[in-house]
């Protein structure tokens, strides 16, 4: 395989050539709470995966943190029982034996200055004896509460300096970036003083997955779409995430957080930014930014926000022919929680393109399955030479991205029915991954993590594209602040509000 070093770079190919895999150079992976779900489920086996790709170079040492009595033969078992159960290619041991011989694991917990100078010192000590000069990457898979602590020790030990440790260091931050625009700003402020800007990497899971990404590809390397990606052309936009499952044992989290932070304001703000913004000048991080940015900033929320804030929570129900409990009675929710589980909402984007053509944006959990997709429904024809009995079963032109499951994209346009008669129906035109292409897709924290590595801060939300996410939700939460959300059926599509939402407008959801 010939493969770019991200650094030093192979003299006979073009750096830039992105095709070809990009391999980071020597780097230490130091993940906080190691022990934790995130990093069983998703950083762990992405590391696996990355290893079995090749894309991780020699020189590599995996450090856990995290406070528990244990050696690292604990935490290879861990890491090792993670990798079996969740990683996306097949487990091999050889390739376990090259991740294991990565491994170091540090206990202590985050107020202890003995377990965070051991730290400091393992890591010197690596940098000689891996040839890793400095580099490493500094993973928070920690509540948000713990981020200042964890923060003040790395800068008291001189961890985060990059002039210090003569290479990069690079913080990586899961959402929720705080709880509203003022702790987000505070947050940031947090990791602003101990790193710098370029160096803060601001994980949204959902740009990593391929399909997403792929809606720049769609609409920039395309001519067939641009010319009617706008207001004369679109009527609406509908954006969904659903989910089948319930919040499970996260309810610690969950019930102070609910569906609007949870989700809307960032993977489904950040996919109406990908599908709305302007063309940008290059393909590099600010540029990007800078034109979902410019979204952002110009959503607007309708003033009847009673009518087109619509948030749910689901009762039982029966999901996949099995009973489901209500929200109210999963496990370590408070009984009289008001936290929504469903959030539906229509936002406006006030640019010249955009005017006009309402946004609507539903996530919710326990609905009848798992998926997600961005609509973009087109205006029907001004006029239509049939008789009107020939029509009745054409809807609108749909453009529909799959962003999961079944990934691909689908033109649903009408057709005429096959007979002596005129009759115009519905039929879909399909593009799937599986059939298109070989390759399989990484998963998105495989992405993402190379990406840090590699210093590629283009999937990664700024401060900014928080801050404005924030001044949505911000508006949302202070209009439902004391309200019972409403009762949906689990296994239902969301509440009866969500349907009228709608239907004031003259519009249905998609079935997807
Ligand atoms: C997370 C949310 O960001 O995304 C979860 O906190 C949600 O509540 C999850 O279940 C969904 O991710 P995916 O990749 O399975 O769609």
């Amino acid at each position: 395989m010939t493969v770019i070093s991200g650094s030093a770079g192979n003299p006979l190919r073009d750096p830039r050539d992105r095709r070809l895999p990009r391999v980071p150079g020597p780097c230490a992976v130091v993940v906080f709470g190691v022990t934790g779900d995130l990093s069983r489920k998703k950083l762990i086996p992405a590391i696996y995966d990355l290893s079995n790709r090749g894309l991780l170079p020699p020189g590599f040492v995996l450090l856990g943190f995290a406070r528990r009595d244990w050696d690292v033969g604990d935490f290879e078992s861990l890491a090792r029982k993670a990798a079996q159960e969740h990683s996306r290619t097949e487990f091999r041991d050889d390739v376990w034996r090259r991740v294991a011989s990565s491994l170091k694991f540090i206990p202590g917990s985050f107020d202890d200055d003995a377990a965070f100078d051991q730290l400091h010192d393992e890591l010197n000590d690596m940098f000689h004896s891996h040839g890793i000069k400095g580099n490493a990457a500094f993973y928070l898979s920690i509540p948000p509460p713990a981020f200042p602590v964890v923060l003040k020790q790395m800068q008291r030990t001189g961890m985060a300096d990059n002039e210090r440790a003569g290479g990069w260091r690079r913080v990586v931050v899961e959402k929720p970036f705080g709880h509203d625009l003022n702790s987000a700003r505070e947050l940031n402020g947090l990791v602003d003083d101990v790193f710098g800007a370029e160096d803060v990497f601001r994980i949204d899971h959902y740009l990593g997955k391929e399909t997403v990404q792929n809606m720049l590809a769609l609409r920039f390397a395309n001519t067939l779409f641009e010319p009617i990606w706008n207001s004369h052309y679109v009527d609406s936009v509908q954006i969904t995430m659903a989910e089948d499952v319930g919040i499970g044992s996260r309810a610690g989290f969950y019930d102070s957080a609910g569906a609007a932070r949870d989700v809307l304001q960032n993977h489904l703000l950040q996919l109406l930014a990908l599908t709305a913004m302007e063309e940008p000048v290059s393909f590099d991080a600010e540029a990007i930014r800078i034109e979902k940015l410019k979204v952002l900033n110009a959503i607007s929320l309708p003033d009847d926000l009673a009518r087109y804030a619509i948030r749910g929570q689901y009762d039982q129900g029966w999901l996949a022919g099995e009973r489901v409990p209500s929200y109210l009675d999963e496990e370590d929710v408070p009984k009289d929680s008001k936290t929504e589980t469903y959030a539906a909402v229509r936002l406006g984007i006030e640019t010249r393109r955009w005017a006009g053509v309402p946004f609507y944006l539903r996530t919710g959990k326990r609905l009848p399955r798992r998926v997600t997709e961005i609509a973009v429904v087109f205006k029907t024809a001004p006029h239509l030479p049939f008789d009107a009995t020939d029509t009745v079963e054409l809807g609108a032109n749909q453009l529909v991205v799959r962003v999961q499951p079944d990934e691909g994209v689908t033109l649903r346009f009408g057709s005429k029915v096959p007979g002596s008669a005129m009759e115009v129906r519905d039929v879909s035109m399909d593009f799937l991954y599986g059939e298109s292409f070989t390759e399989s897709s990484p998963e998105a924290y495989e992405r993402l993590i190379l990406d840090v590595l590699l210093g590629d801060a283009t999937l990664f939300p700024r401060n900014e594209e928080v801050d404005a996410s924030w001044r949505v939700i911000d508006r949302l939460e202070e209009f439902w602040e004391g309200s019972e959300p409403e009762k949906y059926r689990a296994g239902e599509w969301g509440p009866r509000g969500a349907e009228e939402m709608l239907a004031s407008d003259g519009r249905v959801w998609r079935r997807p």
